[in-house]
């Protein structure tokens, strides 16, 4: 699934192992951890490689995250800006940012996540048992990947499942680098204008989720602003399931072709937690969201960065850094890989991390210890894994038990 249009010569690197990463990060990290290189969506861009380099650049107030912004890294071609109701957390700067991330920040604390602990577990729960009532072979990604995240959230944020062929068409549309812009911003008006009916139907009778609490919580301060709220409703719903997903599928690849890192977690599951946190590190599913552009001048590393220039820090390379993690190729479940930057680092770092690792780790426990039989139908081979998208993961993974 590579895409064609993508010249070879450009960055980020087209991925095309979901294990091994790519040697030219490998050799940029040590001979040049911060060097100017012509990026895949035209222009060019400083790429930083390496961990603490990354996670400077992710702390320092004068890069912007601002998409709108010239100067600012494309991904590839189909990557422009596309207009929207209101900007994206995730794409604005101080002091709107802060303002914006804090209102929404206490739906997202380690205490009211773990709280959802029960609900999800009846998800997964559920989930299996339609998986045990077929007789195999079942797609995982349809079967447990997707359902579970994507319920999760919609469950939080107040949107109906019964329409989540609607939004996952379109979020899988919106990632993918080989949808031209046309189509794209085609999904996102859909979406848009889906979740803007949803937003206006809450205002009308409140109901009891975040969109919800959103709503009530702006009424007691002033007015309810409703493009702020269908603009946060899309990032959550999109940010919410296809992430977790694809973890769900590479985390159980990685534990199937990895029978003692399984055998381990199965025999002592307070070894789960640490399991996630490493196959988060090793996969780095997010690689290169986590660019920006320098608002002024800035010296990263003894480089100076100008003004209005594109800096991608990737995270894909920062996990992999030797100095960062001993022998950073190997899947380590013992490990503390809590430094690494899968979510990002710094002011944007990600929302929804409480909520994912729980997810990860009550699908993994609950998975093996259910289906302990669990195996691939497929050769690996044969896997249709994302390389085309913008979230790294797998289209579909055939697995029997
Ligand atoms: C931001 C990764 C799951 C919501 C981010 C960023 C990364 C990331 C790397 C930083 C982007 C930047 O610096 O520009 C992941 C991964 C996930 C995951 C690997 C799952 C394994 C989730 C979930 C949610 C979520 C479940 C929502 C429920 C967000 C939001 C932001 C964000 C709202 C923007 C935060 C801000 O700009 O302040 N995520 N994410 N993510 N994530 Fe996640």
């Amino acid at each position: 699934m590579l895409d064609p249009a993508v010249d070879p010569a450009a960055y980020p690197k087209v991925r095309t192992c979901p294990f091994a990463h790519e040697p030219e990060y490998a050799r940029l990290r040590a001979e040049a951890p911060i060097t100017k290189v012509p990026m895949a969506g035209g222009g060019t861009a400083w790429l930083v490689t390496r961990h603490d380099l990354v996670r400077q650049v992710l702390g320092d107030p004068r890069m912007s995250s601002d998409r709108r912004r010239p100067g600012f890294p494309r991904l590839s071609a189909n990557q422009r800006p596309i207009p929207s109701v209101a900007p994206l957390l995730v794409g604005m700067d101080p002091p709107e940012h802060t303002e914006a991330r804090r209102a929404v920040l206490a739906e997202f604390t380690v205490r009211r996540i773990e709280k959802m602990r029960p609900r999800i577990q009846q998800i997964v729960d559920g989930c299996i048992d339609d998986m045990l009532a077929e007789t195999g072979p079942v797609d995982l990604v349809r079967a447990l990947s997707l359902p579970v995240p994507s319920l999760v959230i919609c469950e939080l944020l107040g949107v109906p499942y019964a329409d989540h062929d609607f939004f996952q068409e379109r979020s899988s549309l919106m990632l993918r680098k080989s949808t031209p812009v046309e189509q794209r911003a085609h999904a996102v008006e859909e979406l848009q204008s889906y979740l803007d009916r949803l937003v206006t139907g809450k205002e009308r009778e409140i109901t009891d989720d975040l969109l919800g609490r959103q709503i009530r919580k702006q009424r007691e301060i002033g007015e309810v602003d409703h493009h702020a709220l269908v603009a946060l409703a899309f990032l959550l719903l999109i940010a919410g399931h296809e992430t977790t997903a694809n973890m769900i599928s590479l985390g159980t690849l990685a534990l199937l072709v990895n029978p003692q890192l399984l055998a381990e977690i199965v025999a002592d599951p307070t070894k789960t937690p640490s399991a996630v946190e490493e196959l988060l590190r090793y996969f780095t599913i997010v690689e290169a969201a986590t660019s920006r552009v320098a608002l002024e001048d800035v010296e990263i590393g003894g480089v100076l960065i100008r003004a209005g220039e594109g800096v991608v820090a990737l995270g894909t390379s920062a996990n992999r850094d030797p100095d960062a993690f001993d022998q950073p190729e190997e899947i380590d479940i013992n490990r503390s890989a809590r430094r690494h930057v899968a979510f990002g680092f710094g002011p944007h770092q990600c929302l929804g991390q409480n909520l994912a690792r729980l997810e990860l780790q009550i699908v993994f426990d609950t998975l093996f210890r259910r289906l302990p039989g669990l195996r691939l139908d497929a050769a690996i081979d044969d896997l249709p894994f994302k390389s085309d998208a913008n979230v790294y993961g797998i289209y579909e993974m055939p697995v029997t038990w």
